[in-house]
């Protein structure tokens, strides 16, 4: 947000919370050694994977990759820009950062984002009592749809009649023009005055997850268009970074760990008034990426319910891509009755909504579905090009176990042959397969054919670096809790062999783990990596290595390894002969020497390429 605090400020908050006990206040943390280990709130698991260090405070999950400092947890776990994250320490701490904060345009940047939420906040109430005060359309609108008052209360609903609101905002001390920036007036042109955005509607206030409103929806109450008018973008309101009601969902979700996106604010309101309270909506716009990172967030699982129309229908397959690109499980509801959970939950009740969401179905089945609806499976045709969406949605699933048995499913339900689906899946011949399966060692192969080129002195490319740190990182993978495959890569590199400087230094410390202690414990050498090693050590624990052929694979990666080191020795050499041969008193026996030097490089890659 451009907004740059004094370091000195931010260490002072940092200081004062000690991260053991902020994340305390979220977590049961048992001590194991040095560090601190619990349950990870940002995922799901059973077994405690999150370790918090006390010496270097900070934390990182071994599962799901999260790590960072006291801030950055806070901003986490409660859904918080930077800004706030460090108000909220600094109470704590006893420190007011809006009084500390150093320059001037942040306390001005702080001092006009809190009027906004005053303005809401006063907004919202001036609308709730519009609505209870007196028996008016809105209230009666709300109960014929099926709401209680509790419910009315608990979504702090409200109802703006035809004017109003400003003159009430103004005669609480408001500015025009902060009014106006809340967006909850719009400017009359013609006679340089203001007016009510909305007006006749029943509001719905948007409220994020530290609960301050943010902006409102507002209904008709009559058949007019808009349907629903929200309000604009503003400095506190970006659709696309929030999801309605997820600061009633979030209590819910942590304890569920799943949560059930729907379409509209009145689905949520529906669900929620039979008791499903787990529900955000997501304001009106497609899924966006921001919004699937904080879903992710507060839960494991996410359930699309979208209405059972065709736009609902692309909008859930947005959704799904969106979310599973940021790595959510994700699974959906198709509604059989009714055109939205609202009025699903409405007719059938809520016993009923829950067995549609247990039974929703998973990315791939959800496909399936529609491409089963889409071609008719009783022509010849129709089968074949079903068959053959499919086999493109297979091709992505990364569990050959998984890959199985969609394949007996679409025989099944296709008439197609097993083996003819599996052909199209993975190419013609089983050697295909295997191919497929230790894809990684073939391609590492292919690239340091390249390296053997000897007029080819050029400092190596990233390209072919990353087949080596893929190679290193492999290796290191398979290392860690297997002393059988230690061994036998003890034999042929150490520690310094690792070239990439991170990998090395977590290569020296597995090196040191397995030759002091009999009980390999990776967390012990947490404390002596910085973030960026302990980051690059989660890719290593979460790489995919073959899982058949490992002698084999292991051997193509020391090889690799070896050879990058040779190669690079050879392009060293032969840059210093070049700068030799261009000096004016060069000895020739040196030269003489160094060509030989190189000769014998080339030889020994050359025999590594032959073993
Ligand atoms: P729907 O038209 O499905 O609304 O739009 P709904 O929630 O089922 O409404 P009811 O049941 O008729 O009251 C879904 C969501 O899309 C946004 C709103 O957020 C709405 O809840 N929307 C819809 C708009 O922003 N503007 C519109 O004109 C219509
Ligand atoms: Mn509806």
């Amino acid at each position: 947000m451009g907004i740059v605090f004094d370091e000195g400020l931010i260490d002072e908050i940092k200081s004062q919370n000690d991260i053991v006990d902020v994340i305390s206040k979220y977590i049961n943390l048992k001590k194991t050694g040095q560090n601190y280990k619990g349950l990870c709130p940002f995922h799901n698991e059973k077994t405690p994977s999150f370790i918090v260090s006390d010496e270097k405070q900070f934390y990182h999950c071994f599962g799901c990759g999260e790590s960072g400092d006291v801030i950055s947890f806070m901003m986490k776990l409660e859904n918080l820009d930077f800004i706030d994250a460090l108000r909220l320490l600094g109470e704590w701490a006893g420190i007011n950062i809006d009084e500390i904060s150093t320059s001037k345009k942040e306390k001005e940047e702080i001092y006009r984002k809190n009027k906004i939420y005053e303005i809401n906040r006063e907004a919202a109430l001036y609308y709730y009592r519009n609505l209870v005060k007196e028996k008016n359309k809105g209230i009666s609108y709300l109960f014929n749809r099926g709401l209680c008052i509790q419910t009315i209360k608990k979504f702090g609903l409200g109802y703006a009649s035809w004017k109003g609101l400003n003159d009430h905002l103004l005669n609480k001390g408001y500015d025009q023009e902060s009014i106006f920036k809340a967006g909850l007036v719009l400017e009359q042109k013609d006679k340089n005055g203001y007016y009510d955005r909305f007006r006749n509607r029943v509001m719905f206030p948007i409220i994020n997850t530290t609960g301050k409103v943010i902006g409102f929806g507002g209904r008709v109450i009559e058949n007019k268009e808009p349907k629903y008018l929200n309000s604009p973008e503003t400095i506190v309101f970006n659709k696309g970074n929030n999801l309605f009601s997820l600061n009633l969902a979030k209590n819910e979700v942590r304890k569920k760990k799943q949560i059930i996106v729907v379409e509209g604010y009145m689905d949520v309101i529906g669900l929620y008034e039979k008791g499903i309270k787990n529900v955000v909506a997501s304001l009106g716009t497609a899924l966006t990426k921001n919004q699937a990172n904080l879903l992710k967030r507060y839960a494991n699982e996410v359930i699309i319910a979208y209405d059972a129309d065709i736009a609902g229908q692309a909008a859930t397959l947005r959704g799904l891509d969106i979310l599973k690109e940021v790595g959510c499980g994700v699974r959906v509801v198709r509604l059989s009755e009714g055109k939205d959970p609202d009025e699903y939950v409405r007719k059938k009740g809520k016993e009923a909504f829950i067995k549609e969401v247990e039974n929703a179905l998973s990315l791939i089945d959800y496909k399936i579905m529609l491409s089963k609806e889409g071609n008719n499976l009783k022509s010849t045709e129709g089968k074949v090009k079903f068959v053959k969406s499919i086999t493109q949605i297979l091709k992505e699933l990364k569990s050959p176990v998984e890959i199985d048995a969609y394949i007996k499913k679409i025989a099944r339900e296709s008439g197609i042959a097993e083996e003819a689906i599996s052909t199209e899946i993975y190419g013609n011949t089983k050697k295909n397969k295997e191919k497929k399966e230790i894809g990684n060692t073939n391609k590492y192969r292919s690239k340091h054919d390249r390296y053997t080129n000897k007029y080819n002195i050029q400092p190596l490319k990233p390209i072919q670096r990353i087949g080596y740190i893929e190679a290193e990182r492999a290796l290191l993978k398979l290392i860690i809790n297997n002393n059988k495959f230690f061994k036998r890569v003890k034999e042929k590199l150490s520690f310094e062999d690792f070239l990439d400087q991170s990998n090395s230094e977590i290569a020296k410390r597995i090196y040191e783990l397995y030759e002091n202690t009999d009980n390999f414990d990776l967390e012990v050498i947490l404390n002596q990596l910085n973030i960026e090693q302990i980051k690059v050590l989660h890719q290593i624990k979460s790489s995919i290595v073959p899982e058949e052929n490992l002698d084999k694979a292991l051997n193509d990666y020391i090889k690799t390894i070896q050879k990058h080191k040779l190669v690079e020795r050879k392009i060293y050499i032969e840059q210093e002969l070049k700068k030799l041969e261009k000096e004016e008193n060069k000895s020739k026996e040196q030269i003489v020497r160094i060509r030989e030097l190189c000769i014998d490089y080339e030889k020994l890659l050359k025999e590594l390429k032959e073993i």
